[in-house]
C-alpha cells in the first residue's frame, strides 16, 4: 500500500501540486516502496464494485475478435465497455442513407454474453464525421438527418445500453463565444439548441438509457481547465432549467502524467455535480507519458501516481458511477498514433503492458479503489 506521505514525498506529488519538476527532480525520481506488485487477485470491476462503481475500458470489435488473450482479460477486470469507434457517425453511417451496424452489434452481443453494460458513444460530436457530412448538410435538412440519426441508432440498441454520450465536447472556451460553446457544424447549422434536441431525441428513443454530457480536459490546474469546469457547470444548469432530459457528467480524464492535476477544484466541481443533481461518469481515462524521461521506471512511476492520485479524488465521491479507461493494454492505445514520444519509444499510458502484465498503474489504480472502499 502506498502511504499518504509516501506519496506526498514522490516527485509526483510536486508535479501534482503544481510545481514544475526540475530535470533533477526528474532524474532523482525514485518510489521504490511505492505500488510495489500487489497481491491484489481481486479484478478491477470486483473491486470497483465494492464501491458501487463500474469499471470499463474502450474495445472494439477489430481488436477483440484477433487478440483472444485481449479480449480474456478485458472480460475479467470490466464490468462495462464504450465502443471506442464503431458507434461513431464515421462507421456507423458510411454513407447518407446507408447504416452498417455489424461492428456495434459484435460488441453489444459480446458485452450481454459476459454480463457487461454498454455505454454509447457519440451522437453529436465535431470529429469523426462522415465524408457525405459536409456535402450533404445544409442548415435546412440538418435537424432532419440528426433527430434520424439518433432515432435509428439509439433506437436500434434501445433496452439494451447502459447509457450514452449523447453530447460531446462542445465547450471551447478559446473560441470565445460567450455561452463557451465551440464552434462546430452543428452549432453553425442548428444554434445553441441542438444539444437540448439531441438529448431529447435520445430520451425518446431510448427512455431506459441514462444520457451523458462528455466532455474532455477539465481535470487541469490551469486557466483554461477551471473556466471549462465553469462553463460546463452553465451549460448543465441552463439544460436542467429547460427540462432536458440529461442524466450525467461524462468527465474523459485523457491525462497527462507531466501536466499537474488540481485536486481541490477537481473534488469541489464534482460536488457541484452533485448538487446539480447528476451523475459523474469517468468516461476515457488514461495518462500520457509522451512528455515524460525516457526511462521506463520512471514512467511508469509517474503514470501509476497519477492514476492514484486522480482516482483518489474520484473514487471518493458516491455519485461517481464508473470508471472506465480508453484502452487496457499499451499495446492498443490511441495515443501511439495522437501522441507519440519523440524519442520513438512506445508509449506506456494504460494498466497492462503491451505483454498485458499488470503495471504500476494497475496497482496504482487497485490501491485506489480499495483504500476508498475502506474509508
Ligand atoms: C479516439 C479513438 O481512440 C481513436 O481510435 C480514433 O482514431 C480517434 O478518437 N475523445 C473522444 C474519443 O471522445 O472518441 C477519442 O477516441 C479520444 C478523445
Amino acid at each position: 500500500m502506498t502511504t499518504r506521505r509516501q506519496f506526498l514525498q514522490s516527485g509526483q506529488a510536486l508535479a501534482l501540486a503544481g510545481l514544475p519538476l526540475s530535470s533533477k527532480q526528474f532524474s532523482d525520481f525514485r518510489l521504490s516502496e511505492t505500488y510495489s506488485a500487489t497481491n491484489q487477485t481481486a479484478s478491477l470491476k470486483d473491486q470497483a464494485k465494492q464501491l458501487g462503481k463500474m469499471f470499463g475500458s474502450a474495445a472494439d470489435r477489430n481488436i477483440l475478435s484477433q487478440d483472444s488473450n485481449y479480449r480474456k482479460l478485458l472480460i475479467e477486470e470490466c464490468s462495462m465497455i464504450t465502443p471506442e469507434n464503431s458507434m461513431k457517425w464515421e462507421r456507423i453511417r458510411p454513407d447518407y442513407d446507408r447504416f452498417f451496424f455489424d461492428d456495434a452489434d459484435w460488441l453489444v452481443d459480446l458485452a450481454a454474453s459476459h454480463q457487461m453494460l454498454v455505454h454509447g458513444h457519440n451522437f453529436v460530436w465535431h470529429k469523426q464525421l462522415p465524408a457525405w457530412f459536409d456535402d450533404k448538410v445544409t442548415t435546412g435538412n440538418m435537424e432532419k438527418i440528426l433527430v434520424e440519426h439518433i432515432e435509428t441508432v439509439a433506437g436500434r440498441y434501445a433496452g439494451r445500453m447502459h447509457s450514452w454520450d449523447v453530447v460531446n465536447e462542445v465547450i471551447a472556451v478559446e473560441h470565445g463565444r460567450p455561452d463557451g460553446l465551440r464552434l462546430t457544424p452543428w452549432l453553425e447549422h442548428l444554434g445553441p439548441d441542438h444539444i437540448e434536441l439531441a438529448f431529447r431525441t435520445a430520451a425518446a428513443a431510448d427512455p431506459h438509457a441514462r444520457l451523458v454530457y462528455n466532455e474532455i480536459g477539465l481535470e487541469f490546474n490551469d486557466d483554461l481547465s477551471a473556466s471549462k469546469r465553469s462553463y460546463v457547470l452553465d451549460l448543465l444548469s441552463g439544460l436542467l432549467a429547460k427540462g432536458t432530459p440529461v442524466q450525467a457528467l461524462g468527465i474523459q480524464a485523457h491525462l497527462a502524467a507531466d501536466l499537474p492535476l488540481d485536486f481541490k477544484s477537481l473534488d469541489r466541481f464534482l460536488s457541484d455535480v452533485a448538487k446539480l443533481g447528476l451523475d459523474v461518469m469517468i468516461t476515457e481515462l488514461d495518462v500520457s507519458d509522451q512528455a515524460l524521461p525516457k526511462d521506463v521506471g520512471v514512467r511508469d512511476r509517474m503514470v501509476a501516481e497519477t492514476y492514484r492520485a486522480f482516482l483518489d479524488v474520484v473514487a471518493a465521491h458516491e455519485h461517481v458511477i464508473s470508471i472506465t479507461v480508453w484502452g487496457l493494454s499499451d499495446r492498443y492505445s490511441w495515443l501511439t498514433e495522437f501522441a507519440p514520444r519523440d524519442d520513438g519509444t512506445p508509449n506506456r499510458p494504460l494498466l497492462l503492458d503491451g505483454d498485458l502484465n499488470r503495471k504500476l498503474a494497475w496497482h496504482a489504480a487497485s490501491e485506489a479503489l480499495t483504500s476508498a472502499s475502506q474509508q
